[in-house]
């Protein structure tokens, strides 16, 4: 199959309402990373997306909505505070999952008999999902485990050959997935840290805890026990206060011939030298940076040596909860 690429405008949007209506895929920009969508609705047109991604079945997609959406349609909200968090944080790179009222598809929910949705703050991807006017079901663009995409051309990379159409809305400024979050219980529960952080929920609901995933646990959001987000070439990830230590790996590994960089942000940076992929200063910086980095790693590294990120944002744990992750492959084969 070919894939196009396309810029969003009257005619590429008309074609995506005709795919994700006839059940086809396509992917689409938002304020986090892309998102490959399929009718939520449709067992047929979700089941594509896990094929095209080589994504485990047990793992729940998100639904996405515009921002006119009647949400109400798909859920049940059954405390106070949900109405104050929409309020505060959407549309925005908040996920919620709620009780759902089983008009999506539970191919799509993997049959949890709860739903997240999401109400993307992105100019494009409010202009795709008006032009659809239905539930859209999408993960993060990528092959499953691979790095999520935050341009046209990380999708492409992943998905061209395997997708129709891509909609191309230029690089994604957030850069981390959107902070999932359980209001089925009457204290909210972060099962994914993100942009929208526990302190900020916490100002609005009053409470919000995170979930603690203890293996003992019935485990609430499935996508946790993967791997996720590696890149190609090898990682290793160090603790900042062993830099002595990360730098002499890196020398190592160069003396072996091999094409090695740092990624770090710029105080760290600072204190070593070598090829260095900058993820920038502030929390949101790096986050907005972090996969982007991850993807340009892979054409120009063969060994990405990585460091620990503490700016002392509560955004810093959204960032080591992908940046360790993505590191996870090299620490396995290592040991
Ligand atoms: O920013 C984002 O959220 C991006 C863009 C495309 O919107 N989407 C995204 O989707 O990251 P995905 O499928 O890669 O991650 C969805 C996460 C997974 O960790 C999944 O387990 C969890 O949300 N999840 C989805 N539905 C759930 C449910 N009903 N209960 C618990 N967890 C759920
Ligand atoms: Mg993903």
């Amino acid at each position: 199959m070919e894939t196009e690429v396309l810029k969003i405008d009257d005619t590429s949007l008309a074609r995506a309402r005709e795919l994700i209506l006839g059940g086809e895929l396509c992917a689409f920009p938002t304020e986090t990373v892309y998102g490959l969508g399929a009718l939520a609705y449709s067992d047929e047109a979700v089941e594509k997306i896990f094929e095209a991604k080589g994504r485990p079945s047990d793992n729940p997609l998100i639904v996405h909505v515009h921002k006119d959406y009647d949400v109400d349609k798909l859920v049940t909200v059954e405390y106070d505070y949900v109405y104050r968090l929409r309020e505060a944080f959407l549309p925005g790179p908040l996920t919620m999952v709620y009780k759902s009222k089983g008009m999506v598809s539970p191919v799509a929910t993997c049959g949890l008999g709860t739903v997240g949705i999401r109400i993307p703050s992105h100019e494009g991807a409010q202009a795709f999902l008006k032009a659809v006017d239905v539930p859209v079901a999408a993960p993060s663009a990528n092959v499953s485990k691979h790095t999520s995409p935050v341009t046209a051309r990380h999708v492409l990379e992943d998905l061209g050959g395997k997708i129709p159409l891509i909609l191309d809305g230029g690089k994604c400024t957030g850069g981390i997935e959107s902070t999932v979050l359980d209001v089925t219980t009457d204290t909210p529960v972060i099962l994914r840290s993100g942009l929208v952080t526990a302190d900020m929920i916490r100002k609005v609901a009053g409470k919000c805890r995170y979930s603690e995933n203890k293996p003992t646990d019935e485990i609430r959001a499935p996508g946790m026990k993967y791997r996720h987000y590696c890149p190609k070439c090898e990682t290793a990830l160090f603790e900042r206060k062993d830099f002595v230590r990360a730098q002499e790996y890196h020398d190592r590994a160069e003396l072996q011939g091999r094409r090695v960089c740092f990624m770090c942000d710029e105080e760290m940076a600072s204190l070593v030298r070598g090829k260095i992929l900058s993820l920038g200063r502030t929390a949101e910086q790096i986050a907005s940076n972090l996969y982007d980095k991850l993807h340009e790693a892979e054409e120009v590294a063969d060994l990405v040596v990585a460091f620990a990120v503490d700016t002392g944002s509560d955004v810093d744990v959204g960032i080591m909860n992908r940046l360790s992750k993505a590191c996870k492959k090299a620490a396995d084969e290592r040991e």
